[in-house]
């Protein structure tokens, strides 16, 4: 295999499967189908969640609502689906850890950096909630910080799209995809991988980045196997 160590980013969107908002049972248990089978390679798995799919049932009541308590009520939908996917996860037989960056003792441990590595080390998968525990942070933020952190190998960026392409591919026909591209020509090209606070921290610590589809079943494994699967960021 080529990683031991993974950070899995997951987008709260994916969560939804074909419904408009909140979380599908479906994908959630395809999800951990797929995570089971590369923890019973050995691998090891941190996973970051994000929490579009529940935020953006509450984004009208949001609307001209400070930022910061629009991204405190983000945090907490992260937290949301880092249970429902602990849930799943446990059911499909694997032993998890939730870990917040806010305060939630009654729910989830809180992050502590060694606690997260140990549990790794044990077998177990470590899911990362409450983003980075701050206002004005993306959960992609979160995801390439706390990779660093765990010493992950790379970052998998599960999205609905199969990797980078030279323009948006749904818009565009000639758009072509790359299969390895490194981070100066992503922003000397304008692509579009993560914002650019999470990109920047990526690219400063070498961590590589692969993105690709995770709603195709297989590709985990495939990706994490070192098929050429989705687009490698890489310096
Ligand atoms: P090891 O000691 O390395 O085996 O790890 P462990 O996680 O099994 O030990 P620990 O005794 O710390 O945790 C036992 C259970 O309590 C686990 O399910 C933890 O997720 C949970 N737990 C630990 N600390 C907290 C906390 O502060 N809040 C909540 N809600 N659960 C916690």
């Amino acid at each position: 295999m080529q990683y031991k160590r993974i950070l899995l980013k997951l987008s709260g969107e994916a969560l939804m499967g074909d419904l408009q908002y909140g979380i599908d049972p479906k994908r959630l248990r395809e999800y951990a189908e797929d995570i089971k089978a590369i923890t019973d390679k050995g691998i090891e798995v941190a996973i970051v969640i994000g929490g579009g799919n529940i935020f953006r049932g509450v984004a009208g009541a949001s609307k001209g609502m400070d930022r910061v308590q629009g991204d405190h009520m983000g945090m907490l939908a992260t937290v949301i689906n880092g249970l429902a996917l602990q849930g799943a996860l446990e059911d499909a037989g694997i032993p998890t850890r939730l870990q917040s960056a806010i305060k939630l003792n009654e729910i989830a441990e809180p992050f502590i950096k060694r606690k997260a590595v140990r549990h790794l080390e044990k077998g177990r998968v470590v899911i990362f909630g409450g983003g980075t525990g701050n206002p004005y942070f993306t959960t992609d933020s979160a995801a390439v910080l706390r990779a660093i952190e765990i010493n992950a190998d790379v970052i998998l960026k599960g999205t609905r799209v199969d990797g980078i392409y030279s323009s948006d591919p749904e818009k565009n026909t000639d758009a072509v995809k790359f299969d390895y591209i490194t981070f100066d020509d992503v922003l000397s090209k304008g692509l579009k991988v993560m914002d650019t606070t999470a990109f920047t921290l990526s690219q400063e610590n070498e961590l590589p980045i692969i993105v690709f589809d995770m709603n195709t079943r297989g590709n985990l494994m495939k990706v994490v196997m070192g098929e050429k699967i989705g687009t490698k960021v890489n310096v």
